[in-house]
């Protein structure tokens, strides 16, 4: 009798907590999924915060709002493997158009990867749509659970929940019927292998020898990496990416500020990233010498700020993403207050938005930290310029000079301010000084990554920048040789 009541209860408690978890999330756990991961780590996770069962637990968190942090745990225990056939149907249609288009260019049968493909609804789905478009082709699905990759090979336990996005039609032709299951007939079947893999850790899977994959998916696996996790995984997919392939990430996996390989091919929701020229400048950028000293930009790039680090948001800075930069990087000077080059990439993102008081603080708080930095001094220069302050302007453009000679754009400004003081003679000398930098090394500074970039976005190309410099010095030199013979 007491084993009964007991039953009773368990049954009870399990069935409130499946229907509290479909009405909270819209998620349907199938009674297998249920018994073979959810009910144990409930157990478990009761344990470890000291309740007396997974009846108690599951009690707790009905009281729970959404945003409390264990019904978020709760959640990601949930969708950690959920999953089912032709899930986020905008993204279908977009793979959909892809895959005609791309096999019409390269005729050849096609090799896609389910990275992280959970149960196999995904890379049975994308057999599926192979079969449909008539497009040769095989598929492979890889994950980390090897339960899940047990369950994909034999395909034969799908529930209703798992073909709801499938038409009456689809279903009739790609699956047998049980009474309860839904089969994957042998026809899709025979074009899907599954192999156990780790996405972080192990090598990316590579199709047969000599091909690349031409589609890789990759959807709802990223929300549980780390940003740095996330690039790196990117950036092992472009290695073995064919040259016009697609990465397909899900909707929801934010790609946004993140400095990635690759390039967005299609909107938002329907997230196809493509390999491109667009890459092959970011890695050039990335492996332009940043740092001056080494020691400044060098330590930066690596700190942390929350879970983005400098360089991410210098990448953002790059994508021309200047308010998620800007709000990055006030937090991260704020956690780093003598920074000396934040400070500065920080100013500039004011100097750009004509804020030049904010822009000067950071300036100057940049020379407090770092004395040996002539960038700083500059970039004061400039705003005090722009303010029309023209004496304290040239007291910072020479300071900048005296830090590092070679500093073109500090002598190009400075001219501009002593020919505005009717001081032809001086302006010449900073002209000359100039010119003579520009045709050595092409004008190289040793200025740090952010300085440049934003110099040669206000002045062009050094090569522009020596026509505009003898372009100038002519006009002074053909001014004073005027003066010169005119008689007195
Ligand atoms: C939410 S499911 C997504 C399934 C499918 N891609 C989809 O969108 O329907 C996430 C899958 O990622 C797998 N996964 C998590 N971390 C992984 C890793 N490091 N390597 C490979 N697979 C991983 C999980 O085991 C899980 O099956």
């Amino acid at each position: 009798m007491r084993e009964k009541d007991t039953d009773t209860q368990s049954v009870d408690w399990e069935s409130e907590f499946l229907e509290l978890v479909e009405r909270r999330l819209g998620i349907a756990i199938p009674p297998r999924r249920y018994r073979a991961t959810i009910r144990p780590y409930l157990e478990q996770w009761s344990l470890e915060i000291g309740l007396d069962g997974p009846a108690t637990l599951a009690r707790e968190l009905g009281r729970l709002t959404t945003k409390h942090p264990n019904f978020s745990r709760l959640v990601n225990v949930i969708t950690i493997g959920e999953t089912a056939f032709f899930r986020h149907p905008s993204q279908i249609q977009a793979i959909r158009a892809f895959l005609v288009a791309y096999y019409a260019k390269v005729k050849r049968p096609l090799a896609i990867w389910s990275a992280g493909s959970s149960t196999g609804e995904e890379p049975y789905s994308m057999a599926m749509l192979l079969h449909e478009l008539g497009i040769p082709g095989d598929v492979l699905g890889t994950d980390l659970n090897a339960e899940s990759i047990s369950a994909a090979q034999t395909g034969d336990s799908y529930g209703s929940w798992s073909v709801r996005n499938c038409g009456p039609q689809e279903v009739e032709e790609y699956f047998e019927r049980t009474n309860e299951n839904f089969i994957v007939k042998p026809v899709i079947r025979n074009r899907v292998a599954f192999q156990r893999q780790n996405l972080v850790s192990d090598e990316p899977a590579r199709p047969a020898i000599g091909r690349k994959w031409d589609l890789i998916l990759c959807r709802n696996v990223f929300i549980y990496f780390s940003k740095n996790v996330i690039v790196n995984v990117l950036a092992k997919f472009t290695r073995v990416l064919a040259q016009h392939g697609a990465v397909c990430v899900g909707p929801n996996d934010l790609l946004i500020g993140l400095k990635i390989p690759l390039s967005k091919g299609v909107g938002d929701r329907e997230a196809l990233y493509f390999h491109q020229s667009h890459a092959t400048k970011r890695v050039g950028r990335e492996a332009t010498p940043v740092p001056r000293n080494g020691s400044t930009a060098g330590r930066t790039s690596d700190l942390i700020v929350g879970s983005a680090t400098y360089s991410d948001i210098v990448g953002l800075l790059e994508d021309n993403l200047h308010t998620l930069a800007k709000d990055g990087l006030e937090e991260y000077v704020r956690l780093n207050p003598s920074d000396a080059v934040a400070q500065v990439t920080l100013g500039n993102i004011w100097l750009k938005e004509h804020s030049y008081e904010r822009a000067l603080q950071l300036y100057r708080s940049a020379i407090r930290s770092d004395r040996k930095l002539a960038e700083p001094h500059y970039f004061c220069g400039v705003c005090l310029r722009k303010q029309g302050k023209l004496a304290e302007a040239e007291v910072s453009l020479r300071a900048s000079l005296s830090l590092s000679a070679r500093f073109w754009p500090a002598a190009y400004l400075l001219a501009g301010i002593f020919e505005r003081n009717q001081n032809p003679l001086a302006a010449e000398m900073e002209l000359e000084r100039a010119e003579k930098i520009l045709m050595e090394d092409d004008g190289k500074t040793d200025l740090f990554h952010s300085a440049a970039h934003i110099v040669q976005s206000a002045h062009g190309l050094p090569e522009t920048v020596l026509l505009a410099v003898r372009q100038r010095l002519s006009g002074l030199r053909k001014h004073r040789s005027n003066l010169e013979v005119t008689p007195t």
